[in-house]
């Protein structure tokens, strides 16, 4: 133990687990070094493995404050804030509710993927024959399964605690699906990775000709002058020191706020960064494109929405549509420079698998 303890104290974290993982094998139950190698797990990033060993050490000992303590910094962690502020987010849920009550039919199943609070597995239960949902994070699964047991649902839903890429049909589904669901979208719409995960269920899960909701996305820019949201994700010098250096570690600098509550000019017409994404297919969309500028001003960046398309329902994060907990994603350059009305810009919009990037070219 002694030796636990000081590894534990020198942050000697790798060495404490495989030391703590021997003692845990001859004696399971040792609330001090599930502890330990809970929070030695927590430190190394380990947060999946840490709260395994930090419930246990809970359940041996309830009252440990310590350790509920650690488990609520690892929630705060896992589940962002803005998981709230989504589930409270009415433009989104309505697209949803009114897509799914217009096209789930009373003999489909369902596939949803990325179950949060279980808000859209339930919903489109009231419809389907049954739904398959899963959730990669365990303590939001763990949650979700209680929430969906106490609004009645749960010999309708199927929740599985795993990334939907580890679902084998014929083990966690008993067959391929009707209708694949899913709200796996950010700010810039690809940071969950959507594109792979219905590229995925297309490819294993799903029936041929199954249907995707939504089924399609647009994404769309517009260059614009906005200083003060420039100062959020960029540095240069203060106090006459130059810092720049620090912008390294945030390659492709980004934020993401309601750009309407920053003063900004649009310097451009609204333009299309990428017209015809496809759920269920996996393509990449590189483009050259090329705009004039509207007025004249500083260029510092580029706001980007999207609209999501379900087959009739429109779901859009334009700043002239109602707001939505996503608001806009803005890539900030970090050389802003002058344009004037007239000038032409050409521009590289690359996709990567978690956004859509802009690379200027030219200024003419
Ligand atoms: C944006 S939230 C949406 C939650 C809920 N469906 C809703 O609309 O209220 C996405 C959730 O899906 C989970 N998730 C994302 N991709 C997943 C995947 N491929 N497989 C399983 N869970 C996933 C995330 O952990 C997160 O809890």
């Amino acid at each position: 133990m002694e030796e636990l303890r000081s590894l534990f104290s020198r942050g000697n974290y790798k060495e404490l687990i495989n030391l703590a993982t021997k003692v845990l094998i001859a004696e399971p139950e040792n609330r001090e070094v599930l502890y330990l190698r809970g929070v030695a797990l927590q430190r190394t990033g380990n947060f999946e493995g840490s709260l395994e060993d930090l419930y246990q050490a809970l359940r041996l000992e309830p009252t440990n404050l310590l350790v509920r303590d650690h488990i609520r910094q690892i929630h705060r962690r896992l589940v962002g804030q803005w998981h709230y502020d989504m589930m409270n987010d009415t433009p989104r849920n309505e697209a949803y509710k009114e897509a799914i009550e217009r096209i789930i039919e009373p003999g489909m199943t369902v596939l949803e993927i990325g179950t949060g609070s279980g808000l859209l597995a339930m919903l489109c239960a009231k419809k389907a024959k049954h739904v398959y949902t899963c959730e990669r994070l365990a303590p939001i699964a763990k949650v979700a399964r209680e929430i969906i047991k106490r609004n009645g649902f749960e010999g309708k839903i199927t929740l599985i605690d795993k990334l939907s890429t580890a679902i084998q049909v014929g083990s966690e589904i008993p067959e391929k699906v009707d209708i694949v669901v899913g709200e796996i979208f950010g700010p810039a719409l690809l940071e969950e990775q959507a594109l792979y995960f219905f590229h995925d269920a297309k490819e294993r899960l799903l029936k041929p000709g199954s249907k995707f909701l939504p089924n399609a996305a647009r994404m769309f820019g517009c260059f614009v002058e906005c200083p003060e949201l420039s100062r959020k994700s960029i540095v240069k010098e203060v106090y006459g020191f130059n810092l720049s250096l620090f912008n390294a570690l945030h390659d492709d600098p980004a934020v993401q706020a309601n750009i309407t509550n920053y003063p900004h000019t649009f310097l451009t017409e609204n333009f299309d960064l990428c017209e015809n994404i496809k759920f269920g297919e996996k393509a990449s969309n590189n483009q050259i494109k090329k705009v004039e500028f509207k007025k004249s001003g500083i260029l510092t960046g580029i706001c980007q929405w999207f609209e999501l398309y379900f087959d009739g329902t429109v779901l859009s994060t334009s700043p002239n549509a109602p707001s939505t907990h996503w608001n806009q994603h803005i890539q900030l350059f970090e050389n802003p420079v002058h344009v004037k009305k007239g000038d032409t810009l050409t521009f590289e919009v690359r996709q990567f698998s978690d956004r859509f990037s802009v690379r200027a070219i030219e200024i003419g």
